[in-house]
């Protein structure tokens, strides 16, 4: 079985100002050998000012979204190389609220990830299945329709890395079973072999939606998860150091 070294990634959304760098602050401070790859994602006016407090110790800082163009005229956009120039190592694409919040489809987020690369980010490509996709048991089939759709060739463990993410579990305080976030994990991971190849059994797979740190000892340790994409427990340094404990 190949190595995959856990990831716990922070996600801020559009949350955190100039005051919440004292949370970076507490969170490289607290990563002492952690047992796993660490990061936060703030918002795009914190990414340098982070990288700048997080710079001697383990914890990465990346951005939450990019433009597929490396610069041009995209009001209020922000490119990959942008992200990269802020000293930025990684980048959300696919999540769900920009899926839902700005219509972003597959091929759009396969071009986001594509421009991830060739800022030489690391990339997490979000997929998940919407509540009702879910009622009518469609959940894998929408994960192979996302994972075909978006997915660039090429891909490979060290500049990717799929997070599962149903979108009901997104701040809800819901989860799936612990079997059925397993199930899957198993059939991402399958898929991913059946596109790039065995090295695709290293590409690592996160969970997101709902980690908290009550339950992160339940989730993170389930065979085909290699860590978790973390929302609101992101916010404050004590429940998303438990979270990387927990890793
Ligand atoms: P919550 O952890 O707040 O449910 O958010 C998950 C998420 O969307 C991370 O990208």
């Amino acid at each position: 079985m190949p190595d995959r070294r856990p990831l716990v990634a922070g996600n801020w959304k559009m949350n955190g100002v100039a005051a919440s760098l004292t949370e970076i602050d507490a969170i490289g401070d607290g990563l002492i050998d952690p047992p796993c790859d660490v990061a936060i994602c703030p918002p795009a006016t914190l990414i340098a000012a982070a990288v700048e407090r997080a710079k001697n110790t383990p914890l990465m800082i990346g951005g939450q979204d990019c433009h597929m163009a490396e610069k041009g005229a995209h009001t209020g956009d922000l490119s990959a190389e942008m992200i990269a120039d802020a000293g930025g190592k990684l980048v959300i694409v696919g999540h769900s609220e920009r899926r839902t919040d700005h219509g972003e489809a597959d091929a759009l987020v396969r071009a986001k990830a594509e421009a991830g690369w060739r800022a030489g980010l690391l990339v997490i490509l979000c997929i998940g299945e919407t509540e009702a996709e879910r009622r009518a048991g469609d959940t894998l089939a929408v994960l192979d329709r996302q994972l075909a759709g978006s997915l660039p060739d090429g891909a490979d463990a060290h500049r990717l890395v799929i997070a599962y993410e149903p979108v009901w579990a997104i701040g809800t305080g819901l989860t799936p079973s612990n079997d059925d976030i397993q199930t899957a994990h198993a059939h991402i991971r399958q898929r991913l072999v059946a596109t790039v190849g065995n090295n695709g059994a290293a590409i690592r797979v996160l969970y997101g939606g709902s980690v908290k740190p009550g339950n992160a000892d339940e989730i993170l340790p389930l065979p085909d998860v290699d860590g978790a994409l973390v929302g609101g427990a992101s916010l404050k340094a004590a429940d998303f150091l438990a979270i990387v404990a927990a890793a």
